[in-house]
């Protein structure tokens, strides 16, 4: 079949393309490259070329694990432990920012979690999971019907709790002060930090001799160690029977060595875990909340749903399964807005096969080239979804239609053995939380004629989006 080259914009001498995708939010700027040359553009920043795509076959294609793998940018492995701590030990690197399945760490860590994050393991921690969301409904309901819900942060308090709780025994109690954890502020700043470095200013300001962006991220990091260390510690000298993450990392053995985490190993992925497991879901909250609200015909239908499935008492686990208008009003948000918007992915160094470096059968790739897969254009693809594509509908993501999308059509959990570990542990929260708050309150938008504004750091979330809560009468 004949070759054809990658389009690509041709830019400018040394900054490349950079110009071409200034957007407030990042992503956008990318995205918009692949309205303009279709589903598959070569763009140059600063000398390194990447590969972006934006069609749910392509994304297909790239799916394919024995083909291609998990090669993440480098903002991304910014986040991992490069140098080793004070103590003169080995750094180690959380899951999340491995650089590839090659690496040890990451093997061990993915053999010994894995069952920490199955189906049991996840229903055990309902009660747990419930007790944080109450709090979020008593603070609401505290509130009057006339007050600005701020939805992002109290989702944002609500998950960190949530994962800190579950996952290690502790209790950032986020509801109860204005401030948060000084461990909550050492993280914003650094992925702040790793996020601005990625746009242009940044890149500029890096040549400046007077830049302090790394201390202060080196700091944070340390700092994050530091913590992570002593809840390793205080768990060690104050065993528990609990079967969380906490105690599978300290004890739990890796089932083809039989050896145990390292603790620098532990620590690494305490602060993944931490990191990746609430920015995503509080981002998924706050769109699903959005969503229902600017599309009132759906926000009836999933309240009636937990009016059917919950009624008025106690929400219990079996309800959970039965919620299946919200499962769709979930997978749909995470279809239009999914809160990681893009992964990586490159040719695996152990695929000999040359010919099979053509993507699409034409579009020649190299080894060192990152292929970015936009899965906020991907997800929108009208060849699957239709003309309606950039429309809210959930109905079209109800179990039976969702069993038979295309493989590449949805995959906001990411692919292959470097997919989503939380994905259940998410989905739990998420449902609970939908169900209990549309139990408990009414919610109307705060600003009627709110416009979505997406906001991006490492993941999107909604900017200056509010509601207000009354409570419905009769529910304890
Ligand atoms: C990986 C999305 C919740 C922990 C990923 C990836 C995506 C993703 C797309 C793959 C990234 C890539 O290929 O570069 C999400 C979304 C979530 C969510 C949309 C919520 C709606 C969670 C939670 C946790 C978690 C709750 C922890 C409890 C992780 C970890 C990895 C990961 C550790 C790395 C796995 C590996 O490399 O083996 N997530 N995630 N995530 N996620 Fe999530």
């Amino acid at each position: 079949s004949a070759r054809e080259n990658i389009p690509s914009p041709s830019g400018y001498p040394l900054i490349g393309n950079i110009l071409d995708v200034q957007d407030e939010v990042p992503i956008r700027g990318v995205e918009r490259m692949i309205d303009l040359y279709g589903p598959i553009v070569k763009l140059n920043f600063m000398g390194t070329e990447s590969i972006f795509i934006g069609s749910a076959e392509l994304v297909e294609e790239l799916c394919d694990e024995k083909r291609f793998w998990k090669k993440p940018p480098s903002a991304l492995s910014d986040l991992a432990n490069k140098k080793a701590g004070p103590d003169g030990e080995r750094a180690h690197r959380g899951m999340f920012s491995a650089p590839s399945e090659e690496d040890p760490d990451w093997q061990q860590a993915h053999r010994t979690l894995m069952p920490a994050f199955g189906p049991l393991a996840i229903q055990g921690m309902f009660d747990e999971m419930h007790d944080i969301a109450s709090q979020l409904v008593l603070k609401w309901a505290r509130m009057g019907p006339d007050d600005r819900i701020p939805v992002t942060s109290d989702f944002t308090r609500l998950t960190l709790d949530t994962i800190a709780l579950c996952a290690m025994d502790f209790r950032f109690n986020s509801f109860y002060q204005d401030d948060m954890h000084p461990f909550i502020q050492a993280m914003n700043s650094s992925l702040s930090a790793a996020s601005d470095r990625s746009k242009i200013g940044s890149m500029l300001k890096k040549l400046l001799p007077w830049d302090r962006t790394d201390q202060k991220v080196a700091q944070d990091r340390e700092f994050m160690r530091k913590v992570s260390r002593e809840m390793v510690q205080h768990r060690q000298d104050n065993p528990t029977e609990k079967n969380d993450l906490l105690n599978a990392m300290i004890h739990g053995k890796d089932p083809k060595t039989g050896e145990r985490m390292p603790d620098g190993l532990i620590g690494a992925n305490m602060v993944t875990f931490l990191i990746a497991g609430h920015e995503t879901t509080s981002g998924l909250l706050s769109f699903a909340f959005l969503n229902l609200l600017q599309n009132p015909e759906t926000y009836f239908k999933a309240q009636e749903e937990v009016k059917r499935v919950i009624g008025r008492g106690k929400m219990r686990p079996e309800h959970l399964k039965e919620l299946k208008y919200i499962d769709a009003v979930l997978r749909e948000t995470l279809r239009l807005t999914s809160t990681i918007p893009a992964f990586v992915r490159s040719i695996r160094s152990d695929n000999p096969n040359d010919f099979e470096h053509l993507l699409g059968g034409k579009y020649a790739i190299n080894r060192s080239d990152p292929v970015i897969c936009l899965i906020g254009k991907s997800q929108r693809d009208p060849k699957v979804y239709g003309d309606d594509a950039n429309e809210f509908k959930p109905e079209r993501m109800m179990d039976d239609n969702f069993v038979r999308l295309p493989k590449g059509a949805w995959k906001p959990f990411g692919t292959g053995v470097r997919a989503c570990i939380g994905r259940a542990f998410a989905w739990q929260e998420a449902q609970m939380v939908m169900g209990l708050l549309l139990q408990n309150f009414n919610f109307r938008l705060d600003d009627p004629a709110y416009k979505m504004k997406v906001k991006q750091t490492l993941t999107i979330k909604p900017e200056g989006f509010y509601m207000r809560a009354a409570l419905r009468e009769g529910v304890t």
